[in-house]
């Protein structure tokens, strides 16, 4: 008795009732791992394999689920809120220039089909887009990464953020570095990130302005040729489906080549090549296409705190029948 009053008496008392404070009032990161486990233990499970099914018929839905992660959470919050389609007064990000490209949108519906069917309105499209990425990461050859959950899903599209949120393809590295430093992800996670652009593609609109009238003098001369082939006319149609390969060697692997690549100039957006002429980042780009362990570490923490930002938790959000639209 006399010894737990010690132990609990004067500064002790002060310590834990700051640390329930303190508890109490970090909102941000309300994620656990296996959030599902008790109201739906199969949900993880249930994602992985339709990934898996998925990426066998196109293989390129898990370039897809990479690319979603970046621009759900790099826009506000991880919360879904790209999903969202042009319809009662919502307007979809999608149609930002910035979204330019991307794909397989109908593939996610495919996944929270098969969610919805074992376990309804119980897990959310933003931890689809988050364990997505995750799974579609190791098909392309990374390591597995341990994600939390617990994202909810937003009401709401921010279609004015995406401009302020995602750089453009030829923004200076300055300004690409202070976006992701802003969500707490520093140069080096920022080099890795962009390690992404080893695989996919790039449509011809993201790379002209390299080719014409003139070609930009960090392109490789014999790199420029190839994208001119791809590329012949200085002012695509953007609805023709042009387009060149990020890596020619392994296009579908996650790996170390983006930075081999970069390195011999043959990056096809002008951020690419600049990660190698910036002070900043050229350090970092030259470890990581020296060693592949050590990407992949770099571009695994990095994910996780893009996957972490600013979570819609608790009773915020909705729990979306569809992924598509906000709940009536
Ligand atoms: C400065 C930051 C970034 C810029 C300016 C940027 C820009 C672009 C552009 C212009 C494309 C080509 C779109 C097209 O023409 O079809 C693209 C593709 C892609 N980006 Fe990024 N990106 C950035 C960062 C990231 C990050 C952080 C990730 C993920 C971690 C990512 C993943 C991808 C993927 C996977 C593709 C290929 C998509 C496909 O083939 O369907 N990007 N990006
Ligand atoms: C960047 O590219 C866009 C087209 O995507 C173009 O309108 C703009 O002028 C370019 N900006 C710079 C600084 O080159």
């Amino acid at each position: 008795m006399a010894r737990n009053r010690r132990q609990l008496s004067g500064p002790s008392i002060t310590f834990l009732f700051l640390a329930l404070l303190l508890h109490f009032d970090s909102g941000t990161s309300d994620l656990q791992l296996n959030y599902y486990s008790e109201s739906c233990p199969r949900a993880e499970e249930i994602i992985k394999q339709q990934v898996v099914n998925l990426y066998h018929k196109h293989g390129n839905t898990a370039v897809s689920w990479i690319r979603n992660l970046f621009h759900d959470c790099m826009v506000k919050s991880c919360d879904a809120s790209l999903l969202l389609v042009t319809a009662n007064g919502v307007e979809s990000e999608e149609l930002s220039s910035r979204s330019f490209g991307m794909r397989n949108f109908k593939y996610v519906d495919t996944i929270k089909k098969a969610v919805e069917s074992e376990c309804p309105q119980t897990v959310s499209c933003a931890d689809i887009v988050a364990l997505s990425a995750r799974d579609g990461f190791v098909l392309l050859g990374g390591p597995y990464i341990e994600m939390k959950t617990g994202r909810r899903d937003s009401k709401e599209s921010y279609a004015t953020m995406v401009e302020d949120s995602i750089p453009n393809h030829n923004d200076s590295m300055s300004l690409v570095l202070s976006r992701f430093e802003s969500i707490g992800i520093d140069a080096e996670g920022t080099v890795a990130l962009l390690g992404a652009h080893s695989v996919g593609r790039v449509h011809c609109v993201n790379i002209v302005n390299r080719l014409y009238p003139t070609v930009d003098p960090t392109l490789d001369p014999e790199h420029a040729e190839y994208l001119k082939r791809r590329c012949p006319s200085p002012e695509p149609d953007p609805k023709a489906v042009q387009y060149a390969r990020n890596d020619l060697e392994t296009p579908m692997v996650l790996d170390n080549m983006y930075y081999k690549n970069i390195l011999s100039h043959k990056g096809l957006l002008l951020v690419d090549q600049q990660l190698v002429s910036d002070p900043t980042t050229s350090p970092f780009v030259e470890k990581m296409a020296d060693d592949k362990g050590y990407f992949h570490d770099q571009f695994s923490r990095a994910l996780l705190l893009l996957s972490e930002n600013n979570p819609l938790t608790g009773d915020d959000g909705e729990i979306r029948k569809d992924c598509r639209y906000v709940n009536v």
